[in-house]
């Protein structure tokens, strides 16, 4: 049995560090377990511009402890009036490292996204041109369609065509839930990948709802049916390229979630390395987890691989209840590994 794993360190492709009193409380987290990190732009307002983007990045710099080494990789906001040159001077600059689509009103801070993708097919076009890749948070917003089947209907919808007719663009499909967007991303050519979050390996929509409402376990994509999760988790360990780390680490203050429309997110950057290990230790693939962490996301992304090493160990990591005013995923649970 491995007790122990050393890894070349890992990226976090996918995280929410807010702004302000936020920012400075959780930024620390995300840069103890990882090197670098993809910084979603939902502020409010959001980080649109190039200019933007740097005045958030030395931001988050600031609010880092100097004891860490951690590079954030900023992210431009797409709205339905993004401009393309604005992108590519932003990506040529090294400021902004992709840009994300949000469908308007998918998700929190997503009411200046996207309201229709052929809105901003010139700037994806672009895109595809210059190599910067497209992230996207994949649900339809239609009032008929049932949360629960909103991630499967944006790929017949809006996914699969758009990877018809940008064939070259980079799409990274953001916090996959089910077993449709498992498919369509193995499916699909190599310049479409994945990440996938620590919640929708550990839970399912019982988790939400069973013995009563629980918060905490909301987030967007809403977790799913466990056929999903297992299909999710099999992804994950599977060594497929195409899948990586990405946390969604989405930290609100617990009275905006304890409340009668609470907020989706779940903050999981504290215990993220120690969340995922599990999961590949019960599947039996501790070997797999070195690509999904620190490996397939650079690759995707077109970046080097870190220098430098983690490791995890096996004994108990107690999860606190809160941290600051914030739940943490797994709070109050003991969790099998340790980062040493
Ligand atoms: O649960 C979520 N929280 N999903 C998202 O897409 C956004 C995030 C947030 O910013 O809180
Ligand atoms: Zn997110």
């Amino acid at each position: 049995m491995t007790d122990r794993l050393t890894i070349r360190r890992p990226d976090d492709w996918h995280v929410h560090l807010r702004d302000g009193a936020m920012l400075e409380h959780v930024a620390r987290y995300t840069a103890r377990q990882f090197a670098r990190a993809i910084i979603m732009p939902n502020l409010s307002p959001p980080v649109t511009t190039a200019s933007e983007g740097e005045a958030y990045r030395d931001r988050i710099r600031a609010a880092v402890p100097a004891e860490y080494d951690f590079t954030p990789l900023i992210v431009a906001y797409l709205t339905d009036s993004s401009d393309a040159d604005e992108m590519a001077r932003g990506h040529a600059a090294g400021v902004f490292t992709a840009a994300k689509l949000y469908p308007a009103h998918a998700t929190t801070g997503s009411a200046h996204g996207v309201t229709d993708v052929a809105n901003i097919m010139g700037v994806l076009e672009r895109m595809a041109e210059i190599g910067m890749p497209l992230l996207i948070h994949g649900e339809v917003t239609d009032h008929d369609i049932d949360i629960f089947d909103r991630e499967a209907v944006f790929i017949d919808r809006t996914l699969a065509p758009l990877v018809t007719r940008l064939p070259e663009l980079k799409i990274v499909f953001e916090h996959i839930t089910t077993s449709e967007a498992v498919d369509f991303v193995k499916s699909a050519p190599a310049n479409v990948g994945a990440t996938i979050t620590p919640q929708h390996l550990h839970i399912n929509r019982n988790a939400m709802l069973v013995g009563g409402i629980r918060p905490h376990a909301y987030c967007l994509p809403v977790a799913k049916r466990e056929q999903h999760r297992l299909a999710v988790r099999a992804a994950a360990v599977s060594g497929s390229p195409k899948f990586f780390l990405g946390t969604d680490s989405a930290p609100h203050a617990v009275h905006t979630k304890e409340a009668a429309c609470g907020c989706a997110g779940i903050f999981n950057a504290p215990y993220a390395l120690e969340s995922y290990i599990a999961v590949f230790d019960e599947e039996g693939a501790l070997d797999k987890f070195e690509g999904f962490a620190s490996e397939h996301g650079p690759n995707f992304y077109g970046l080097p691989l870190n220098g430098g090493t983690i490791t995890l160990e096996r004994g108990a990591t107690v999860v606190p209840d809160t941290i600051g005013e914030v739940v943490p995923f797994h709070a109050g649970e003991t969790l099998g590994w340790k980062l040493v």
